[in-house]
């Protein structure tokens, strides 16, 4: 059984992915940032006896990933897929509202977060038979094509950065037997978009995601890719 470590699982895309990972057999591993107030997670822990564990991680506290490594290791020996989904939209509708205060707030959980976690388990994903790390972020285009944008700066900056980050280290650590990518998970009804009626449900969307990753192959590494399986010219 694979055994699979999500951030952010309390609610949206991160739960969805609990759900369905559970369903697929996969032992998963749901860490949030205060588990006791996860009513859902818990309804799916009690539905699925050992297959859930509930971790606490807030992705920017050091404390809260020094700690982590020494209670995933009471749970598991190794960890075969890592999703780096946890995330925060901080709007902005044109450049007086551009705030510090938000880009740094935006560039510490869009951006440096998913390294931090996925540096802080290397070593259980190096103990896995075929580890893969999923990075879930926007598709960012040529910064030619950026033109006319005028809203959400804080955390399209945000995924540019992320995005840079997962292309240089998946070149990097491929040597090392990972395959990583960055996932688009589509536009998702959520709180992020206020369950936009634009957008695809969680329930219709999430399910597409886990075969995706399940078949993951070395040939994928380094790609930013669609909820079809396709890449994105990014
Ligand atoms: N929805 C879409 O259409 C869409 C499209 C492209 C990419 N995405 C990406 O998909 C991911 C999930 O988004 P969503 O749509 O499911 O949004 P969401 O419903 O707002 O969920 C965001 C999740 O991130 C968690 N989070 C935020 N800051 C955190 C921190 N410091 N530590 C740990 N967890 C933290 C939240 O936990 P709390 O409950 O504790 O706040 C929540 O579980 C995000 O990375 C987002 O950028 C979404």
């Amino acid at each position: 059984m694979e055994t699979v470590f999500i951030t952010g699982a309390n609610r949206g895309i991160g739960l969805a992915l609990t759900r369905e990972f559970l369903a697929s057999g996969y032992r998963v591993i749901a860490s949030c940032r205060t588990p006791n107030a996860a009513t859902a997670l818990h309804e799916l822990e009690a539905a699925h006896q050992g297959g859930l564990h509930l971790v606490e991680l807030d992705v920017v506290e050091p404390e809260s990933l020094a700690n982590l490594v020494p209670t995933m290791e009471q749970i598991c020996d190794c960890i075969d897929v890592l999703v780096n989904n946890a995330g925060i939209l901080l709007p902005s509708d044109g450049f007086r509202q551009i705030s510090a205060a938000n880009l740094r707030q935006s560039f510490e959980v869009n951006s440096i977060a998913p390294l931090m976690v996925w540096q802080t388990l290397l070593p259980l994903l190096k103990k896995a038979s075929r580890p893969r790390i999923v990075n879930i972020t926007m598709p960012t285009r040529a910064l030619s094509l950026l033109q006319n944008r005028t809203t959400n700066h804080h955390y399209i900056a945000s995924r540019y950065a992320l995005n840079a980050l997962v292309k240089m280290a998946a070149d990097e650590l491929a040597e090392e037997g990972l395959i990583t990518i960055a996932l688009y998970p589509g536009y998702v009804q959520t709180d992020m978009n206020g369950y936009d009626a634009k957008a695809e449900t969680a329930d219709t969307a999430v399910p597409k995601l886990v075969p995706l990753i399940a078949n993951l192959t070395a040939a994928q590494n380094g790609l930013c890719l669609l909820p079809d399986g396709s890449s994105f010219d990014w």
